[in-house]
């Protein structure tokens, strides 16, 4: 069995929806998954091993080419990954939203990536489709750990 930690945040439940079947998912891989959702425990704690983060994009109006750039509503992600310099733990960040907004689609998570330095890995739109959780399965399946870490939950628990 590997480990898979996620740091994530969801507002209205789209994310939470993917992180959970992308667990099921991986579980059938042999791969337990330890999530925390920043909006359900916002306050930041130091993340002792490499993680992922996905982050939906929520900006300010506009169109993202001429402005639409401010980040509404997902900045406690930011602040978790400042803490204690947790950001240099993150191995890469996957970004989400909507393909109506066009050149903003997924816009946050790839500005993050530029802000901490870590890998824009890829994105997905909404919820997802079940092709999204087996690619994305995969894709991360490279930055699984060999064993658990004191800072993430244990989902038996
Ligand atoms: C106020 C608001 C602003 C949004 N802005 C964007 C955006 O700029 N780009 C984008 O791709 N999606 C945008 N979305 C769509 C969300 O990113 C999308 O619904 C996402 O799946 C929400 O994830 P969650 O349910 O996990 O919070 C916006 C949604 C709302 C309600």
């Amino acid at each position: 069995m590997k480990h898979l930690n996620i740091l994530y945040i969801s507002l209205s439940g789209n994310t939470t929806n993917f992180v959970e079947r992308l667990t099921q998912h991986l579980a059938t891989l042999d791969v337990c998954v330890h999530a925390i959702n920043v909006k359900a425990t916002p306050d930041p704690k130091p993340l002792d091993a490499p993680f992922v983060s996905f982050l939906p994009a929520f900006l300010k109006g506009g169109n993202g080419v001429n402005n639409g750039y401010t980040e509404i509503l997902t900045g406690i992600l930011a602040d978790y990954l400042v803490y204690a310099d947790n950001y240099k733990r993150c191995v890469g960040i996957i970004g989400s939203g909507n393909r109506n907004f066009n050149k903003q689609f997924a816009l946050t998570a790839k500005q993050y990536a530029q802000r901490f330095g870590f890998p824009y890995l890829t994105e997905f739109e909404l919820r997802g489709s079940e092709n999204e959780i087996v690619r994305i399965g995969q894709m991360l399946l490279a930055y699984a750990q060999p064993t658990p870490s004191a800072a993430w939950p244990n989902p038996e628990a």
